[in-house]
């Protein structure tokens, strides 16, 4: 089992990403993404309500048999803040979750997280307690968030009932290293985190083929050389097993949320999965040779264009 890849399906329900192709596969090229996800025997898949048809994608593919596990995400609510009515929170909360069951066929599901960090203070935290209440229930094993920030990963991290925390991270981020940080991670030591935004959407496997948000691209080549070299000094077959090895090299990374557009890619995903990470001395290594990138580019939920 590919026990630290979980494959992420944002592509397979919406136009999505930053290289030639961005539109969903078609049924047939999504019914083999599923079962190249099974093949893989992959930690489980990612998806979201916002995510367009992607659940409804999966439970077609699916199809009410048993299968991978599922992390989904509850609807954001940008409607709600602390001050909101509780009981509209609940609501909302659990008619996303409804949505999400319905439409992945199914009646329970691994992982909840809630979208956005800042929906954790929904309704005076009514969104956390409904979540807790559905776990005790046994309608899901695990509830967590998504977070952008080191704020937002260190308040979660303050929250009794979390088992999960998505964050973006990357060879050019060095946000989440910090000492501190990762002594809060350790003092949570059940707390799944999972590392998405790996590839940056495509731009650190090659990076002269996508299109770069904000101001960035004349520090493609750059970029790529500067890459490329280290791959080489560290005998890795590829930008893509660098970025992997990098960021399964850190211990606290409980498991890589890849996005994969194709049964291909997950294939290749879960083989490079496989191999030894980098070491913590190559960790280092790659970290004194590679500058960190601006925040703005290192996380795509802050990508503009
Ligand atoms: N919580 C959140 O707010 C949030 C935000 C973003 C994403 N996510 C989740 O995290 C997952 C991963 O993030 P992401 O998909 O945005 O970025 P990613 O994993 O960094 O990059 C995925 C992209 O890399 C390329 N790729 C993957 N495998 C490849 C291979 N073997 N060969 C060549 N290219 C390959 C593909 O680009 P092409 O499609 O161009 O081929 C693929 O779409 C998403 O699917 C989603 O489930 C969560």
């Amino acid at each position: 089992m590919s026990d630290r890849l979980v494959i992420g399906a944002a592509q397979l329900g919406q136009a999505y990403g930053r290289g030639p192709r961005r539109e969903p596969p078609s049924e047939h090229e999504a019914d083999a993404w599923y079962d190249a996800v099974v093949a893989v025997n992959a930690r489980g898949i990612d998806t979201a309500r916002a995510y367009g048809d992607s659940e409804a994608v999966i439970g077609r593919a699916r199809d009410g048999r048993p299968g991978p596990a599922l992390i989904t995400k509850i609807r954001p609510l940008p409607e709600f803040d602390a001050d909101s009515d509780p009981a509209a929170v609940e609501r909302a909360v659990r008619e996303s979750l409804a949505a999400s069951f319905a439409a992945l066929r199914v009646d329970s599901v691994d992982t909840v997280l809630l979208h956005r960090a800042r929906d954790l203070r929904a309704g005076a935290g009514r969104s956390v307690t409904i979540l807790d209440s559905l776990r005790a229930d046994g309608v899901i094993i695990e509830w967590g968030v998504s977070v952008g920030s080191l704020d937002e990963l260190l308040a979660a991290l303050q929250l009794p009932g979390l088992g999960h925390v998505q964050v973006p991270y990357n060879l050019l981020d060095r946000r989440w290293c910090e000492p501190p940080v990762v002594a809060a991670i350790r003092s949570r030591p059940k707390v799944v985190i999972a590392a998405r935004s790996t590839y940056l959407q495509g731009i650190l496997v090659d990076p002269l083929a996508r299109s770069w948000p904000g101001p960035h691209p004349a520090d493609a080549t750059e970029l790529a050389d500067r890459l490329d070299r280290i791959r080489r000094a560290l005998g890795r077959e590829s930008l893509r097993d660098l970025a992997l090895g990098y960021v399964l090299g850190h211990p606290w990374v409980g498991a890589v949320v890849v996005g994969a557009r194709s049964a291909a890619q997950i294939t290749d995903t879960a083989r490079l999965v496989a191999r030894p990470p980098l070491t913590l001395a190559e960790l280092d290594w790659v970290r004194s040779e590679l500058p960190a990138g601006p925040l703005d580019l290192v996380d795509p939920s802050r990508w503009k264009g």
